[in-house]
């Protein structure tokens, strides 16, 4: 996990395994900043979180007209925490400071496009 997760990783998303017969990806995540995300799915995939190091505040939306979202839940991911995001699942991570993550994904996300919302009311 030090390997990985630890200072010497900088990279924003670095996969590290990929299985070649299902498909589903395991990464490092490393924020070194604030780093905010707009609405979004993963498309035909899920995806798991795994906080690792610093905090994440996660927002649950839901679908209320084409393309525009209201907000469903906001909680703090919190290191050993991890929540999944099934296929569908619209959700903005907001990180103030430095996050390291642990995610699997059930395909690669470089190839896949995700739906992007944006909010009704401002979150
Ligand atoms: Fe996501």
């Amino acid at each position: 996990m030090q390997a990985h997760l630890g200072p010497a990783n900088k990279d924003a998303r670095k996969i590290l395994y990929e299985d070649p017969e299902l498909g589903f990806c395991i990464l490092a995540h490393v924020h070194l900043g604030v780093a905010n995300s707009q609405p979004h799915d993963h498309g035909p995939s899920w995806a798991v979180y795994g906080q690792v190091a610093g905090e994440t505040e996660m927002i649950e939306w839901k679908e209320v007209s084409p393309g525009r979202v209201q907000k469903l839940r906001q909680y703090c991911l919190r290191p050993g925490q991890a929540v999944v995001y099934h296929q569908g699942d619209i959700h903005s991570p907001r990180r103030e400071g430095e996050t390291r993550l642990l995610r699997v994904e059930g395909v690669n996300m470089d190839n896949v496009g995700r739906r992007r919302f944006s909010p009704v009311d401002p979150a």
